[in-house]
């Protein structure tokens, strides 16, 4: 594909943009690139700025500094021709919770144009797709957490949305209505959707998005692909349990020669712990221990957390980030 200019390119360009809220600096120089057809994961905790950052670039609130493009639009000069281009769940698309799921949509689809036998259409689609076809007929309000989210997100793509925002669309689910959301997402951008979605949980981000950017405080600490996030973390570990100290000496020497890192070694429970984040490095480097014959009594592997991202970065856990805030909204609030 030819992509002759930025404008085609990416589906947001913000440049240093800034929300305050009084004297606070809820958002505090964000800027940010996100090429079309991507999934951008935006990672922080509670009160950092995120839901601040999607209701500019959704043209909801205006920033007070800086600047966007969003599906190539400038946010302040041409903000009904983004608004064309974008939907936000669960702003946009109100859901009406006396109205059943069904009703829902084929009113949204009439709303903005379809023919009347075109809505019933595009409902019918929309619930088989969302897996609602049993829950069609019910009022919203007796829908469960999980399936609430994914009306809300199918009342938001009844036309197809170049760019999609998602503000945490996962959190309080149970794991398997998460799944589902996750899968919801993954096809629309297979179907040529940009997704921007919000999340506290590295691991939804680590799920879906190619690129990921952790906001903390109003402000981008870190922007990357999630592997070169926990790269930064420096996490990712195996963890190796021996039977015998000679067994342990050996495998650490082994393992220092095979990751051509220093291996950090715990002679009392007998343990290694090696800087392999790859499952099929690791895999290799358990063979080659057995096949050295060293007797492995357990072993297990680390996946860096957000916590650890976070501590990394910031020097605190999103626990503490988290409390600050809530002091922050105190102090306001009194
Ligand atoms: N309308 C508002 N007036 C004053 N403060 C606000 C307003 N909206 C958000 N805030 C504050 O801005 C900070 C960031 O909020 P928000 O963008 O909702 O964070 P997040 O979505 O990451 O949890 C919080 O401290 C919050 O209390
Ligand atoms: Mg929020």
């Amino acid at each position: 594909m030819s992509r002759p200019s930025s404008e085609q390119e990416y589906a947001i360009e913000a440049v240093n943009l800034v929300k305050k809220f009084g004297d606070q600096r809820v958002v505090d120089g964000i800027s940010l690139k996100v090429p079309r057809g991507t999934i951008y994961g935006f990672l922080g905790p509670n009160g950092a700025g995120k839901t601040t950052t999607i209701k500019m670039l959704a043209t909801l609130l205006r920033p007070d500094e800086g600047s966007a493009k969003v599906m190539g639009c400038d946010l302040e000069k041409e903000t009904n021709k983004v608004r064309q281009c974008i939907s936000l769940t669960g702003q946009f698309a109100s859901v009406d919770e006396e109205l059943s799921g069904r009703e829902n949509l084929i009113l949204i689809a009439r709303l903005v144009g379809f023919s009347r036998q075109g809505a019933k259409e595009r409902a019918i689609d929309l619930l088989k797709a969302f897996n609602l076809e049993d829950a069609a007929k019910r009022q919203v309000k007796k829908y469960s957490g999980g399936m609430r989210r994914r009306i809300d997100i199918a009342a938001s793509i009844v036309t197809s949305p170049d760019l999609l925002f998602l503000d945490e669309p996962t959190t309080g689910l149970d794991p398997r209505s998460r799944n589902q959301v996750w899968d919801i997402i993954r096809v629309l951008v297979r179907n040529g959707t940009t997704v921007f979605l919000t999340t506290q949980y590295l691991e939804e981000a680590d799920q879906l998005a190619d690129r990921i950017g952790v906001i903390d405080h109003g402000r981008l600490i870190a922007e990357g692909t999630s592997k070169e996030l926990k790269a930064l973390v420096g996490a990712g570990r195996l963890t190796v349990h021996l039977h015998t100290p000679d067994d342990l000496a050996k495998a650490k020497t082994i393992l220092e020669e095979l990751t051509g890192d220093a291996v950090e070694m715990d002679e009392r429970t007998l343990k290694l712990t090696a800087p392999i984040t790859d499952h099929g490095e690791a895999a290799s480097a358990l063979s080659r221990l057995v096949t050295e014959n060293l007797q492995i009594s357990d072993f297990s592997m680390g996946q860096p957390s957000l916590d650890e991202v976070f501590l990394t970065l910031t020097g605190k856990t999103t626990g503490q980030a988290e409390s600050e805030g809530e002091e922050a909204d105190d102090n306001q609030a009194g």
